[in-house]
C-alpha cells in the first residue's frame, strides 16, 4: 500500500522532485498512521497537514506554467483541480465517515491519483520547464 519514489518520476529539477519526495513521504505517514490506529484526531491533522501541501505544490507547478506560458497548463490545471475536489470533499466529511475513509479508500485514492500523475502528467512539462533553466 506505501507509495515509493522511483527514479522515473524525476523531472530532472530538484525544487519539483524534492517536493514530490516530501509528498510521498507525508502520504506514507498518513498510511502508517492508519495501520498504527491512531486516534481520529492524528489522521485528521496528518491529513490536513497533507492538503496544505499539496495546495503548496499544484501552486508551485501553475506558477511555473504560467510564467513559461506552458501549452499543456490547461489540461495539467484540470487533474490538480479533480485532486482539490477530492480533498475538498474529504475535508468536509463528518469526522465518522472521514475516519471509515482512511481505513478504506482515502489513502489508495490519493496513492493511485499521485502515482499516475507522477508518472504521466508531471513528465510532460519536464522538457518545458528544463528549456526555462530550471534544474
Ligand atoms: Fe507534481
Ligand atoms: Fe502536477
Amino acid at each position: 500500500m506505501k507509495i515509493e519514489w522511483k527514479d522515473e518520476y524525476s523531472v530532472g529539477i530538484k525544487e519539483i522532485d524534492d517536493q514530490h519526495k516530501y509528498f510521498i513521504s507525508l502520504l506514507n505517514d498518513l498510511y502508517n498512521a492508519i495501520t498504527a490506529g491512531k486516534s481520529r484526531e492524528e489522521l485528521k491533522d496528518l491529513f490536513s497537514y497533507l492538503a496544505d501541501y499539496a495546495e503548496k505544490h499544484f501552486a508551485t507547478e501553475e506558477k511555473y506554467f504560467d510564467e513559461f506560458n506552458y501549452e499543456g497548463a490547461a489540461e495539467h490545471k484540470l487533474k490538480h483541480q479533480e485532486m482539490r475536489d477530492e480533498i475538498e470533499k474529504i475535508k468536509n466529511m463528518d469526522d465518522e465517515k472521514r475516519e471509515i475513509d482512511f481505513y478504506g479508500n482515502i489513502v489508495y485514492l490519493l496513492k493511485t491519483w499521485l502515482e499516475d500523475h507522477l508518472a504521466q502528467m508531471d513528465q510532460k512539462y519536464e522538457k518545458c520547464f528544463a528549456e526555462h533553466g530550471l534544474k
